[in-house]
């Protein structure tokens, strides 16, 4: 695999009322040519100022920026001739004008020639299916149109790594699900990388190959998205009974129960060390007199695990 972007040690300070706030906090990763990156976090966690670093907006105080191995600091302009990025509130649009003259546009600026603008507007216009919105004022356009056509101009000048904060912000199911293929079609069909930001867990579970996760600018978990599900997918058993568990029951079983589940139910999820347990657990429920109605193991969500991964990560904080 070879590495396309790498952070090693990133650290952006604000000046705020109370002194210098570490919006980024000693960041490091690495991205690879032709993945699809994930840059997870709650709000204010360092996400966007993390991007505005990496494509040169802002500058930073401490670490590294590597683009294709140019050093941001060292060689600015040579790193981010391979970048292109859609931030919040699609600024790279003229509103004025159409989707096919925003796409010219941005095309001639960037040196390239006019038969080559021609092939490249045709493919993004159809993949993006904004063929019929082409002569379109782009201003008429609905919300998810006009973040579709971002996105495409971000595309046309054929740069190889793409950052986009936040791509399905404020659009609605259908064209959510559109964002996600079109994002993997970029990854695939193009082999571009591209690095997002995003609260959307389903975009998280169908584009990202791997992430990142920062929680008050410092990073929580940095894996393959595989991984991340199987550090929680492991041990936890739902296990359905006929009738409540008897006291002797459920203080044998309390170490094992989920904090959050309701004392009353007689549903459960237990969280194991070792399948081994189950043996004991359901002698006990036999002895007990409980009758098992239902016994599985719970694939978690991947916004359970990244809800968890947060807790472990402020409960880490607390304890030091
Ligand atoms: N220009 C600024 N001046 C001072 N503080 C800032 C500035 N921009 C961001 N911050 C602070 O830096 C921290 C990180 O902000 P950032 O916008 O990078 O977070 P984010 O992860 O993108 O959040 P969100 O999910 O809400 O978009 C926040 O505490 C924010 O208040
Ligand atoms: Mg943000």
């Amino acid at each position: 695999m070879t590495e396309i972007l790498r952070l090693e040690g990133l650290t952006k300070l604000y000046k705020g009322k109370e002194g210098l706030k570490r919006a980024v906090d000693n960041v490091s990763f690495t991205v690879n040519k032709g993945e699809i990156f994930g840059l997870l976090g709650p709000n204010g966690a360092g996400k966007t100022s993390t991007i505005k670093c990496i494509c040169g907006l802002l500058k930073f105080e401490e670490g590294e920026i590597f683009i294709k191995d140019n050093s941001i600091k060292e060689n600015r302009s040579k790193g981010l001739r391979h970048i292109s990025a859609v931030l919040e509130g699609n600024r790279n649009i003229y509103w004025r004008m159409t989707v096919s003259e925003n796409l010219n546009f941005f095309a001639g600026i960037n040196g390239l020639s006019k038969r080559s603008i021609a092939n490249r507007m045709a493919y993004l216009l159809e993949a993006f299916q904004l063929t019929e919105e082409r002569n379109k004022i782009v201003n008429h356009l609905s919300r998810g149109m006009k973040q579709k056509v971002a996105i495409a101009i971000s595309l046309i000048t054929d740069k190889d790594i793409i950052l986009l904060d936040e791509p399905t912000l404020g659009l609605d199911v259908g064209m959510s699900q559109e964002m996600r293929i079109i994002l993997r079609k970029i990854a695939k069909e193009e082999g571009k990388t591209i690095l997002l930001s995003t609260h959307d867990m389903k975009v998280v579970e169908e584009t990202c190959d791997r992430l990142v996760i920062i929680n008050k600018g410092k990073v929580v978990a940095y894996d393959t998205m595989e991984n991340l599900k199987k550090l929680f997918n492991q041990l936890i058993y739902r296990i359905v009974l006929d009738k409540n568990l008897t006291p002797k029951a459920r203080s044998e079983l309390k170490h094992y129960i989920n904090s959050d589940i309701n004392e009353e139910e007689v549903e459960l999820r237990l969280s194991l060390q070792s399948p081994n347990e189950l043996f004991g657990i359901l002698s006990l429920l036999q002895q007990e007199a409980l009758g098992l109605l239902a016994l599985d193991r719970l694939n978690m969500s991947f916004e359970e695990i990244f809800m968890n991964l947060i807790r472990e990560a402020e409960g880490d904080e607390i304890s030091i």
